[in-house]
């Protein structure tokens, strides 16, 4: 242990035995929380002028804490800091070193103030930060699927049901199915970074402080859009923790589905697609193999992200108010979100554009299980059947080419007007694939028109919210 840190333990003068060493290491949360250091940095330096504005603290302490606590961030991020385990978390490894620095002016800065409403205040800066880390990111996955889309707006593939063939759809419109997922995590991000920047300093332990604190200036300087207003509720509440994880396996769930499709597409069964090379890896022992490496881990991933919200959930469940030690234990689920948020984010951003679609497969998968048999039934509607006696009529002709092996649109005018008498030869501008998407034209639908205007739209929504 260095001397720096040979300080007095934290409230050591009420104990009579020094604590156990177990226990220490036990108790202790600097090996995770150190990852805060810069947050609990920006808040302590506001918190100081705070004190400073109100007259606790002169300008002169204020200039040596600010130079101090300068000169800790350097340290650490210069990788000489010495992490104590005696000093428990990042708030008092910090102090204690700004003390040693700067002598009994480094005592100060927590008058007004407790560990509980500041590692309160560091969480909810620390999540502000990643959510504006994440919104990018979230913006860059959108933006290669609004080019993978428009690159492949015309481009034909079977549509599923149970996955089973049902319409044919555009590659295009397929893919801005996701990005209308994402579009929604991106809305719900947002809307939890609302309450992620409230502050609760100034609650200090629970009750409030006896100091003529001004919070609202302290909120200012941080950024902060609003303080918390009950300090119970400040020094307790994790709801914004739980909301950015519920947040986080939300979008997983959608990345798994994703994913699931990528690794589905790019086998050898159905060969929609080829992810590049550098997304994937090879087996060690079959030299054919090309695995779908990331889609699969993402799909992985999305497991421990699912466990991390109901960690948090658990965990909050049955504290009492107002901070129990419990919440300690928010750190490790929420920092390994982020992670694997970014992760999983940074690596689809740059492998969607990257996709590969074999149009010529999916068109011809396209044909296979009578993908237009919907359009024909649309078409003797036209004519005057009932649909339900239409939906009759192609389940005959379908099983016809079951037999024969033909699609729709192969069997010639004659047998299809076996089935029914009102065919004539304009069904098959309804019974090609081209037809069948081109005539689904309008807002929502798959023509590839329809495509193009929501790629417009899409385009215009990510330069609006830049
Ligand atoms: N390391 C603690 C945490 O992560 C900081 C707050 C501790 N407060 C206390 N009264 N023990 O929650």
């Amino acid at each position: 242990m260095s001397n720096q840190h040979n300080q007095e333990k934290l409230s050591s003068a009420r104990f009579s035995e020094s604590t156990d060493a177990f226990v220490e290491a036990f108790t202790a949360s600097i090996q995770f929380d150190k990852r805060m250091y810069k947050q609990d940095i920006q808040g302590s330096v506001a918190h100081a002028k705070m004190l400073t504005k109100v007259g606790i603290l002169n300008e002169s302490e204020l200039a040596d804490i600010i130079n101090g606590l300068t000169q800790v961030q350097n340290e650490i991020e210069a990788g000489k800091f010495q992490w104590s385990i005696q000093q428990e978390d990042i708030h008092m490894n910090i102090e204690a070193r700004l003390t040693s620095l700067i002598g009994i002016t480094g005592k100060k800065l927590h008058t007004g103030r407790s560990r509980n409403d500041q590692v309160a205040t560091d969480i909810r800066l620390y999540i502000r930060d990643e959510i504006d880390a994440i919104l990018p990111e979230l913006k860059r996955l959108q933006t290669g699927l609004v080019e993978l889309a428009e690159r492949e707006a015309d481009s034909i593939m079977p549509g599923f049901t149970h996955l089973q063939t049902a319409q044919p759809v555009t590659f295009g419109h397929h893919m801005l199915a996701w990005f209308e997922m994402i579009k929604r995590d991106v809305e719900r991000l947002e809307d939890c970074r609302k309450r992620v920047n409230t502050m609760p300093l100034g609650s200090a332990a629970l009750a409030g402080t006896t100091y003529p604190i001004e919070r609202q200036y302290t909120a200012e300087l941080l950024g902060f859009d609003r303080i918390t207003e009950n300090s119970l509720d400040g020094v307790s509440d994790r709801d914004f923790a739980i909301e950015f994880t519920a947040f986080a396996s939300t979008l997983l769930m959608h990345m798994s589905r994703f994913s699931e499709e990528l690794v589905l597409w790019s086998s050898a069964q159905f060969q929609f697609i080829d992810l590049p090379d550098r997304f994937c890896t090879g087996s060690s022992i079959m030299p054919q193999k090309k695995n779908p490496d990331v889609p699969e881990l993402v799909r992985g991933k999305t497991g421990r992200v699912y466990g991390h919200l109901m960690s948090l959930l658990t965990l909050m469940k049955s504290q009492p108010l107002a901070y129990n030690k419990d919440n300690q234990e928010d750190k490790e689920p929420l920092f390994d979100t982020v992670d694997t948020v970014k992760g999983s984010l940074r690596a689809f951003a740059d492998m969607v554009p990257a996709i590969q679609v074999n149009r010529e497969i999916t068109y011809e998968a396209s044909k296979r299980g009578f993908s237009t048999a919907t359009d024909l039934a649309d078409y003797l509607v036209g004519k005057g059947l009932a649909f339900r006696d239409s939906h009759e009529v192609v389940g005959l002709a379908v099983a016809h080419g079951i037999k024969t092996g033909e699609d729709l649109s192969e069997m010639s005018l004659e047998t299809l007007q076996g089935f029914c008498d009102k065919i004539t030869d304009d069904v098959f501008d309804v019974l090609t694939l081209e037809g069948s998407v081109a005539a689904r034209d309008h807002l929502g639908g798959t023509a590839p028109n329809q495509v193009r205007a929501a790629v417009a739209r899409a385009k215009a929504y990510l330069v609006d919210s830049e």
